[in-house]
């Protein structure tokens, strides 16, 4: 996606070994303080709205997500671009492309966008994980960024991002779903880390913590009376087939409501309107994803989870 700003935020060879050595890295601004500002009415409105719920991009990570009363404690859309056009064209998205091709290199392309909010006092944890855990298909590998911004101050308090160095470096350690739920959306690390290793990223409201793939990472529970809303963009080189067998196994037990949400609205002609969303995001320009994109859309034509 272009944007029409000029990037501003260059990260310097310290901060891009520092990235490299423990898998994250912090910087104190990303946007502006009046596009934050923006940024937040608009995700007020989409999660009031909750947009995108039919079509299966809007749920609660961690509850079962069903259609009753109960609150939801971890609310995410997934490409919230989708349902705001104005998030198309932001300083954010300029800055954070820029930062992508100098820790990924030129190839690297944007793959997806996440809206997450931590309602005030009510807000669960996310679980530690590695986002390359999230991945359905294990038969490509994956080198993959996440560029994360707060719309607001993110402190120890209201559940900003917390990593574990140098865990950039190991393979996906296996994952379950929370209680073992695959009703639950959210997926946690079983085990092979020490939590106490953790560090804290607090972070001006506007400012960004980046990570790759495997670095582990988690955010406590919004225990503060502010709303905490984080703005995720993620990029990745193309994913190329991978010629060692893997299984996240995980994820094809998902049994989710959101889910259902998705195959429903994917049969009811979605699938065109999905379609559509990528080549209008530029997926022509990267014949290097063809084969990743075809195995993606045959497994949806299929009424499975991509
Ligand atoms: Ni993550």
């Amino acid at each position: 996606m272009q944007t029409s700003q000029t990037p501003k935020v260059e990260l310097t060879p310290a901060q891009i070994a520092e990235f490299h050595e423990r898998g994250f890295l912090a910087i104190p601004q990303i946007s502006t303080p009046e596009e934050v500002e923006q940024l937040r009415g608009i995700f007020d409105r989409l999660f009031a709205q909750k947009a995108g719920r039919a079509e299966g991009a809007q749920f609660d990570m961690v509850t079962h997500d069903d259609d009753d009363n109960t609150p939801q404690a971890l609310p995410a859309i997934i490409n919230p671009v989708n349902f705001a056009p104005e998030l198309r064209d932001t300083i954010f998205r300029s800055n954070a492309g820029h930062i992508a091709r100098q820790l990924l290199g030129p190839s690297v392309t944007a793959s997806f966008e996440h809206a997450i909010l931590k309602p005030p006092r009510y807000g669960a944890a996310t679980p530690w994980h590695q986002d390359e855990a999230t991945r359905v298909d294990a038969n490509f590998d994956y080198e993959q960024l996440s560029i994360w911004m707060p719309l607001q101050e993110a402190t120890l308090e209201n559940g900003c991002m917390q990593y574990i160095p140098g865990t950039h470096q190991q393979d996906v350690l296996p994952h379950r779903s929370p209680k073992s739920d695959p009703k639950i959306h959210a997926i946690e690390c079983a085990g092979g880390f020490d939590p106490a290793d953790a560090i804290p990223c607090p972070l001006p409201s506007g400012g960004a913590v980046m990570h790759l793939g495997r670095t582990l990472h988690y955010a406590g529970p919004n225990n503060s009376d502010i709303p905490r809303r984080a703005y995720i963009l993620a990029f990745e080189i193309p994913p190329k087939p991978s010629t060692r067998q893997r299984d996240f196994y995980w994820n094809r037990e998902k049994q989710t409501a959101g889910l259902d949400r998705k195959r429903r609205w994917r049969k009811q002609g979605g699938i065109l309107i999905e379609f559509g969303r990528k080549l209008r995001g530029g997926l022509w320009r990267h014949p290097s994803r063809i084969v990743f994109e075809a195995r993606r859309a045959i497994r949806a034509l299929l009424g499975r989870a991509t």
